[in-house]
């Protein structure tokens, strides 16, 4: 097989395909002949040693593939050799073959691009374990999504509006126009307003029923002050961390920790506000739930009701210009590479 390595911390040109044995299907284990694996904002992370859930270097990282089944392992019910399918892998997914437990894999309708379907897993699930699952976003309710152009903030968007929500969201200018396109309510570009005043000035002072942050550090309490009574603040990331170099990220990493407000219960209780924390790299003894879920959003992709958004694909070869796309935020929607 070949794979993305990353052989030591550092920028994107760090990044190395090298070849391996196949790898064998277990006992529960399915293995994928991979079309495409997706790239995600902690693969970046992790290349640049800011990622603490990370195997230590050499290590190949990637969280999502999709692909055909081309061996299915004992004691798997379900899956047969041949199906089309999307998976969530633990590490390993920057890999033309991989074996996953057959618990994170959900087949795919037959026909479908298993490039896009790399796309869907991360994106989606973590949309949807917190609009679906834990947000219970009513029709009418208003969500605040940021980095709306994102991977996971265009997935958001879809599910938000098939909920019925009324959609703000954050994105930097030059992703507005694209966004209203995919049916944003209304578009806040954080860098040059205050989100919180102008979240309050479109609902009239009331606040929202749910916000989506993944930005972090002093981000949090502003989100927490846009919620309307009953509303709630999903915190799911730390993007206020981030630097395009390593030893940049010395600087901004520390600040966005030391900014981090603590929520105190009474506070909440009196405030009628909840506050939730999301690490879906922390739910894998969850793989039934997981599994459930995903499978839901395979039917949900067959119905047309969800799309994946690409943004690009890239080969494994050039996969340090993957990185570079996330790393400074050039991608609007989802970024893929193929073996
Ligand atoms: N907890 C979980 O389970 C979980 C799961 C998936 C993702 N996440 C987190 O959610 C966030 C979004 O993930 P994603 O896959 O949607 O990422 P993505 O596709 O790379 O999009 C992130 C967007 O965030 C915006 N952004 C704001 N501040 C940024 C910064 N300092 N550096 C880089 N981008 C910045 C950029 O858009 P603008 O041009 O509009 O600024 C960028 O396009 C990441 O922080 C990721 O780690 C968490």
């Amino acid at each position: 097989m070949r794979q993305v390595w990353i052989p030591r911390f550092g920028g994107p040109e760090v990044l190395t395909v090298r070849e391996a044995d196949d790898p064998e299907a277990g006992p529960g284990e399915v293995r994928i002949r991979v079309a495409g694996a997706g790239v995600n904002f902690a693969d970046v992370s992790a290349r640049a040693g800011l990622y603490p859930d990370a195997p230590p270097p050499p290590m190949v990282v990637g969280y999502e593939v999709g692909g055909t089944v081309d061996q299915v392992g004992p004691d798997v019910d379900g899956l047969a050799v041949g199906d089309p399918v999307m998976a969530l892998t633990r590490f390993g997914g920057y890999s033309d073959v991989v074996v996953v437990p057959a618990g994170q894999v959900a087949r795919v309708h037959d026909g479908a691009d298993l490039v896009e379907a790399a796309a869907i897993p991360v994106a989606f699930l973590t949309a949807y374990v917190m609009l679906d699952h834990l947000g219970s976003v009513r029709p009418g309710d208003t969500v605040l999504i940021h980095s709306a152009g994102g991977g996971v903030g265009l997935s958001a968007l879809q599910l938000a509006k098939r909920l019925g929500a009324v959609t703000i969201g954050t994105a930097s200018a030059g992703k507005h126009q694209r966004l209203a396109e995919h049916g944003l309510d209304h578009a806040i570009d954080y860098r040059t307003e205050d989100f919180e005043a102008e979240v309050l000035r479109l609902t009239g002072g009331r606040g929202v029923e749910v916000v989506l942050d993944a930005q972090g550090g002093s981000s949090f309490r502003k989100s927490y002050r846009c919620l309307a009574p009953m509303g709630r603040l999903f915190c799911f990331g730390l993007a206020a961390g981030n630097a395009p170099k390593r030893s940049e990220a010395w600087r901004t990493l520390p600040k966005a920790l030391a900014t981090t407000p603590v929520f105190h219960p009474v506070q909440l209780m009196n405030a009628n506000k909840g506050v939730f924390g999301l690490n879906m790299g922390h739910l894998w003894d969850e793989g039934y739930r997981i599994g459930r879920f995903l499978t839901e959003l395979a039917g949900r992709w067959e119905r047309g009701e969800i799309a994946p958004v690409m943004d690009s694909t890239f080969p494994f070869t050039r996969a340090a210009d993957a990185h570079d796309q996330l790393g400074r935020a050039r991608n609007f929607g989802k970024v893929v590479l193929t073996p």
